[in-house]
This record gives structure tokens, C-alpha cells and sequence, in this order.
């Protein structure tokens, strides 16, 4: 994992101690709450509905045990208890009060973690598959050019005042785990056939109130030009991307008004004025970074643990976490595990401090100190062994972290919501509460398999609704909640919006619908197929039945 040095850590130092006066002067009254939000903004520091909320960034997605540890001690002395995992694998403490942010962020800091770049018109925290460094898929390591892409963008002078925010996302596998397509840009690592590796580079995608899906403007950029092509993509950006009206300032709507041929060749024709020997990391800083990545000890082990054999076939509880919750590993005899952070009836991507602990505890126990966050709001331990797997199971049951539910029905992304976020139009936390209770029993939530369920409480859509196999959207209806479903989205690599079911629905019918979407499912499909696969063949229509002529 990436080690900060005495550089960084004092350029951390100097920022708490700057936020420190900030928030003593507007504590004082030296300052309106105008003239302190942006410099708030600058460190994460959002105004909620009853509170302040910190966003912490972790940076794409990567966490180690000692900065999981710190994240509980913040929750523990500075919130309520708990954090929230969100869609960009950040970390966010809702409850936050004021005097003591500066506190707050010191904290973190002693650590490495801090909370820039986590607002305003900048470059974001970068998106990485959850399953980098452990996956056989991948052509290479996708956290090397992610923490790249973190240290050119930090700070970056030009691109400090952007049109509007920016987020990137890159993956490395065929499988996208990142939701490449919904970002601002997505890379894409692949092998091109003369063997050399090389970014597909994707623009443009986005969702909010008018969702886009990237378009690609280069099929195979040599990684080496990697941070010059991302300066000449955010130098068209910045140079005509509209700053008039903050809802067509995205790069995606600069992208759909200029076509993606004219944006691509602007993007090429500034490409070709840059001199990458000033921009491209020289090949002895790469790979002092791609150092930080080498593989752990790994251990040489068989392919079938006998522990574990026996275990599974004595529990049937471990055997289904296994089938839900694991996934191949490069290294023979170790797994990828997924941690659930959507127990029935959980706020989804809520984490105590408890739990926190325990997962830095079993991270430095059993996967090499190493944690993983996914913008689905789950956790990941990288690197277990098969042989510890009943240790691990058994470790996160007694926190109620087992749930055996990634990519099924109860595994839901929801956003805050009316419950904390100023901007909503209604909640979306026991919307997904009442979907998860009402398939809470794991057979049959098994039997009907992977279908992600994405809610947002307002159009823009931090839920991700649009890409939701079923997507559900909180409109106010004369004052009151209403919800919005559509479906057939997809956020992976065939990313696609989903298309709108009917007219909104109120509160008490959604988990209602959801269960007759899914029977209508269980009776069309043919073998293997998944609910998208379904929706994609049959269409919107026998859905729509179900929903609205059988209910009326
Ligand atoms: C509660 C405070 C929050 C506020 C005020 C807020 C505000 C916004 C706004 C205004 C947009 C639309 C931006 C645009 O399209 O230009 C947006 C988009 C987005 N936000 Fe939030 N958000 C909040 C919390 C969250 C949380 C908790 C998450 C993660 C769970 C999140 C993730 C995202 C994502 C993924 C998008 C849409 C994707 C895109 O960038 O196109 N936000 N947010
Ligand atoms: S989608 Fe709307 S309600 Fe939900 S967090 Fe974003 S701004 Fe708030």
C-alpha cells in the first residue's frame, strides 16, 4: 500500500492548522457563514439537514488497517458512534460539530487521511476496482495509475476551479466493478494485440439530472501518456465547459453538445501541444510507485483447504457466505472476500466504530492489513487465506457483518436521503430497509440472484438509480414522498440508463412493486438469465402490467 512521506505529512499538518483558524474566525463572528463555506467545502466540511457532515477521502477505495482503526476513533469521539461508506468509496461522518472538525481532521491526519478534495469544482477521488492486486482478471494493477492520477491531480493549480467536479474511475479487468461508464472519465486497462498495455479511455458519462453513459474518444492510449492525455481531456474541459448554469457545467453536457468526434479530435489536438517529458511520470517514478503494490508474502498453499471442506460441510451458514461472498483469487488456496454493509434493515453503508475495529483487526490477522471499499457500499478483505475463511466467517457473524448477500436483491446502493441530505425530495434509507426486510429470507433472495436495486432521493441521483436494474427515484408529489421506478440501467461494462416503469408510486408501495417486478421475472425467464438479462429480452410491458393493471 502507498506509504506517505514526511513531505506529505507535513503538508497535512499545515492544512489542519489552517482549517483551525478558519473555523476559530467564523467561531468568532469574524466571518459569515457566505465568506466560511467555501473554505469548509475545501476540506469536506458539508451543512445537512441537522448537521455537519464530513467526508473523508479514501483514496480509490484502499484502506489499511490502521486507518480503518482511525476512522472508528473519529466516529467514536468526534460522531455518533458510526460512519457511512458512500457510492465513491469515501467515508462520511454525519454528525460532525463544528468546534470540533478541526479536531477531527487532526485526527485523521495522523494517519494520512484527510478530507480534500472531497467537494467543490475539482478533481475527486479516484475510483479502483475493489479487487486490484487480488484478482486473476486484471492485465495489471490498477491502484499504480490510480495513485498517479491522485498525486498529479492534488492541488493542481489548473484544474483547482473546474466548470464543476470531476471524477475518474479505472479499471483493469474485462468486469467493471467501477462504474467506468458513469464517470466524468472512465480508463480502461487492457492489453492491445501487439501485447503493450494501454488505457481505453472513456468521456463523458455521468448521471444526476440528465445521466450519460462515457463515449470513447481513445481505444488504446499507451499508459506511459497517461497524465498527459487526462491534462488535455481537462484543459478542453476547462477551457469551454459552460461555468453559466451549474446544472450543464458537467463535461458530459460539453461532450453531448460538441459530439464525441469533435470533442476527440480537440482533445487529440491538444494532446499533440503538450510535452509529456513535462507531465508523464518518468519510468523510475512509476515504478518507485508500483513498489508500494508489490504482492504480500502470499503463502504456497494447495487448491482445496481440507479446513475449510470440513467446515462448510458441517455449516450451512458459511457454505452460503462462501457461494455470495467469495470470489477467486490469483493465488491458489486464498479468496476474495466481500463484507456486506446491508444487514436487513441496516442504512445501507453504515459501519460502527465496533465494526470497524473488527475489520481492521481481521484485515491485519488474515489478508495482509489490507481493506477494500466498493462504491456499492460493501467492504472487501483482498487476501484470505481458504484455510481461515471459518475464522473470518465466524469473526464477522458475531458483528453482523456475515450477511451472504453481494449482488442480490437486499444488497442495495441507497444515498442519504431525507434523513440528512438538505437537497432531498424524499427518503431513500427505509425504502431500501423495507425492499431488504421483505426478501430478507436468503433462499429465496439466492433463487432470484443478481439484481442490483439503486435508490436515489433526488434527481441527482447520488444513489445511482439510473443505472439500477431497478431504479427507484424520490419526487415530491405535493409535498408528499413519492418514488419513481426505472429499470433495465446497468452501471458494469454494458452500462445502459434504465428506462422509466409508470407513473411514481407512493412510499407504501415500493418494496410492494419491487416483489411484483421480481415475480414477473420468475416467471419469464429462461435458464441463467439474470433480471437484466430478462427485462432486455421481454421488454418494459409484462413488468408494467404487473405494476400498474393487475394492482388497479
Ligand atoms: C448529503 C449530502 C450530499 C449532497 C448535498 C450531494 C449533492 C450532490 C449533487 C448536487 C449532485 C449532482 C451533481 C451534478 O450532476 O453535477 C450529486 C451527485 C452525486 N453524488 Fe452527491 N450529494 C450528497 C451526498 C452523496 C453521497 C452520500 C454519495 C454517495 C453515496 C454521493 C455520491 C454522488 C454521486 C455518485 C453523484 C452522481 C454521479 C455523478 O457525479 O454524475 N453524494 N450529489
Ligand atoms: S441524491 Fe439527492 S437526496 Fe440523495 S444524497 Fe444526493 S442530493 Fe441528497
Amino acid at each position: 500500500m502507498y506509504q506517505y512521506d514526511a513531505i506529505d505529512k507535513a503538508f497535512l499538518d499545515d492544512r489542519v492548522s489552517e482549517f483551525r483558524t478558519q473555523v476559530q474566525r467564523r467561531l468568532a463572528g469574524e466571518m459569515t457563514e457566505d465568506q466560511f463555506k467555501p473554505l469548509r467545502l475545501m476540506n469536506g466540511l458539508y451543512l445537512q439537514l441537522h448537521a455537519y457532515m464530513l467526508r473523508v477521502a479514501v483514496p480509490y477505495g484502499t484502506l489499511s488497517s490502521a486507518k480503518m482503526r482511525r476512522l472508528a476513533h473519529v466516529a467514536r469521539t468526534y460522531d455518533k458512534g458510526y460512519g457511512h461508506f458512500t457510492t465513491r468509496t469515501n467515508m462520511q461522518f454525519h454528525w460532525i460539530k463544528l468546534r470540533e472538525a478541526p479536531d477531527a481532521i487532526a485526527s485523521l491526519a495522523e494517519d494520512g487521511l484527510h478530507s480534500m478534495q472531497t467537494s467543490g469544482n475539482c478533481i475527486r477521488n479516484t475510483t479502483a476496482d475493489p479487487r486490484a492486486g487480488a484478482t486473476a482478471e486484471e492485465v495489471d494493477d490498477p491502484r499504480v495509475w490510480a495513485e498517479a492520477i491522485r498525486q498529479w491531480s492534488t492541488l493542481h493549480p489548473e484544474f483547482t476551479y473546474l466548470p464543476r467536479k470531476f471524477k475518474i474511475a479505472i479499471t483493469a479487468a474485462a468486469k467493471d466493478r467501477t462504474a467506468a461508464k458513469t464517470h466524468d472519465i472512465g480508463l480502461s486497462l487492457r492489453r492491445g494485440r501487439d501485447g503493450s498495455l494501454g488505457f481505453e479511455v472513456m468521456v463523458g458519462g455521468g448521471l444526476g439530472r440528465t445521466p450519460y453513459i462515457g463515449q470513447t474518444i481513445r481505444e488504446h492510449l499507451p499508459v506511459g501518456r497517461l497524465l498527459s492525455y487526462l491534462e488535455a481531456i481537462l484543459r478542453v474541459y476547462n477551457r469551454h465547459g459552460r461555468r453559466d448554469n451549474n446544472n450543464k457545467a458537467r463535461i458530459k453536457i460539453l461532450v453531448a453538445q460538441l459530439g464525441t468526434e469533435e470533442f476527440a479530435r480537440q482533445v487529440e489536438a491538444e494532446f499533440a501541444l503538450i510535452d509529456g517529458s513535462k507531465v508523464d511520470l518518468p519510468d523510475e517514478e512509476l515504478a518507485r510507485i508500483r513498489g508500494f503494490f508489490a504482492p504480500p508474502a502470499f503463502a504456497t498453499l494447495p487448491a482445496v483447504s481440507k479446513v475449510f471442506e470440513e467446515a462448510k460441510a458441517r455449516d450451512p451458514a458459511l457454505a452460503r457466505f462462501a457461494r455470495q461472498n467469495t470470489h477467486a483469487h490469483k493465488v491458489r488456496g486464498y479468496v476474495i472476500v466481500d463484507v456486506s454493509l446491508k444487514a436487513p434493515g441496516e442504512t445501507p453503508g453504515d459501519i460502527s466504530a465496533e465494526q470497524m475495529d473488527v475489520m481492521a483487526d481481521l484485515a491485519d490477522r488474515y489478508s495482509f492489513g489490507e481493506i477494500r471499499v466498493t462504491h456499492e457500499q460493501n467492504l472487501v478483505l483482498p487476501h484470505v487465506k481458504l484455510d481461515d475463511l471459518p475464522a473470518v466467517h465466524a469473526a464477522l457473524a458475531a458483528v453482523g457483518l456475515a450477511t451472504p448477500n453481494i449482488n442480490l436483491i437486499s444488497d442495495i446502493i441507497a444515498c442519504p436521503g431525507l434523513d440528512y441530505c438538505s437537497l432531498a425530495n424524499a427518503r431513500a434509507i427505509p425504502i431500501a430497509q423495507d425492499i431488504a426486510r421483505k426478501f430478507a429470507d436468503p433462499d429465496k433472495a439466492e433463487q432470484i440472484g443478481e439484481l442490483k436495486i439503486k435508490i436515489s432521493g433526488c434527481i441527482n441521483a447520488c444513489g445511482h438509480h439510473h443505472v439500477g436494474h431497478i431504479g427507484i427515484l424520490g419526487v415530491d408529489k405535493k409535498g408528499e414522498e413519492f418514488y419513481q421506478l426505472t429499470l433495465g440501467g446497468s452501471g458494469a461494462e454494458d452500462a445502459e440508463v434504465g428506462k422509466i416503469l409508470g407513473p411514481a408510486l407512493p412510499a407504501g408501495r415500493v418494496a410492494e412493486a419491487v416483489d411484483q417486478l421480481v415475480e414477473v421475472y420468475l416467471r419469464e425467464r429462461k435458464d441463467g438469465e439474470r433480471f437484466l438479462d430478462t427485462y432486455r429480452r421481454a421488454g418494459l410491458e409484462p413488468f408494467k402490467e404487473a405494476v400498474y393493471v393487475a394492482a388497479y
